[in-house]
């Protein structure tokens, strides 16, 4: 039989599918995401994210040097907020002796060269788990863009090379682009979430800062009056074209594995530069079918991320990612 065109052919051995290889993952895709608590020389297992810790900031800034120097130069910064210090107003979050503000402090000084991008969001701040202020009891878009932008300003005080809002209200990246310009940070970044969906995959990292909506409130349950609905598509692209317009210098699409249709379909479009979050959810179903022997922990994890750069992704945010930086390094 001739069979003139063989696929197979490009496939006999690794040489030539290394010269045929699309997508190639590096360790300058990877951003780390860091939770952070007060004290010192503590560290605590999170349960529900298999090799993931809070840790205070001197453990925090070990780890910091250890990821730069198996080559990742990105963290991205969570804190978990002691109860007293919540309220509604989020001002726990610009408070220039606040944990984040020491923290980035802290990893500026010792790693000077890893990019800075501190989460600007208040549900970590907020006595009701919600990103924003509550007003009638309903989230208060427009009041919580001006903790937004007093918080990122603060971050930038504090070293922050990247801000990166994750709470979905509408105008917050021109509101905190201004902010940014007033106060002299014109080369402080933003990365917005701009099509970030309410999804049930983000619910180990609320057990890891303690997050979550509050239950027993007459305020809303969910996030669903911010967060995207997943049975949208469209919306996606004008939400990105919106925090674009806004000034923003990166996008995010969030989750990432279940939604890399929407990562596919932004980057025809666009040329900024795209971040995928591969969620908690998604590392917490990772880990528990390797535990159980059911998945292949690394090649599950390459094999993941991969795919997320192959749908368009420049940059990956994965709680694996030291992980595959030491299977990239072997
Ligand atoms: C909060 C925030 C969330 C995540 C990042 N920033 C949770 C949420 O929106 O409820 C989720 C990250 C993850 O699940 O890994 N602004």
């Amino acid at each position: 039989m001739i069979i003139y065109s063989r696929n197979r052919r490009l496939r006999t051995n690794a040489s030539i599918r290394a010269l045929v290889q699309e997508t190639v993952l590096t360790t300058n895709d990877l951003v780390m995401p860091i939770f952070v608590m007060e004290g010192v020389g503590k560290q605590e297992a999170i349960s529900s994210m298999p090799g993931i810790f809070r840790r205070s900031i001197d453990l925090t800034v070990k780890e910091c040097q250890e990821l730069f120097s198996l080559g990742i130069k990105a963290v991205n910064l969570y804190m978990k907020v002691s109860e007293d210090l919540k309220d509604n107003t989020g001002k726990e979050s610009w408070n220039p002796n606040g944990l984040m503000q020491n923290t980035i402090k802290a990893i500026k000084d010792a790693v000077p060269e890893m990019v800075i991008m501190p989460d600007v969001a208040l549900d970590p701040y907020s006595i009701y788990g919600h990103d924003g202020i509550i007003t009638k009891g309903k989230v208060d878009n427009d009041a919580t863009n001006d903790a937004l932008t007093k918080m990122s300003i603060s971050l930038a005080q504090a070293g922050a090379d990247i801000v990166a809002p994750s709470d979905m209200m509408d105008g917050r990246v021109a509101a905190i682009r201004a902010g940014l310009e007033e106060s002299g940070f014109i080369d402080v970044g933003i990365l917005s979430y701009a099509a970030k969906y309410a999804s049930s995959f983000y619910g180990p990292f609320r057990n890891a800062l303690d997050s979550a909506p509050k239950e027993n409130t007459e305020n809303p349950k969910d996030k669903k009056t911010y967060q995207m609905d997943f049975h949208n598509s469209r919306e996606a692209m004008d939400e990105v074209l919106k925090d674009i317009a806004e000034g923003a210098d990166i996008i995010m699409i969030k989750p990432g594995m279940p939604y890399l249709d929407i990562v596919a379909k932004i980057r025809q479009a666009i040329d900024l530069p795209i971040a995928v979050y591969n969620v908690s959810g998604e590392y917490a179903m990772l880990k528990a079918a390797a535990q159980n022997g059911w998945l292949d922990n690394d090649k599950a994890i390459m094999e993941s991320l991969t795919c997320i750069k192959r749908a368009g992704a420049d940059m990956i945010f994965t709680y694996a990612a030291k992980e595959a930086a030491i299977l990239l390094n072997q």
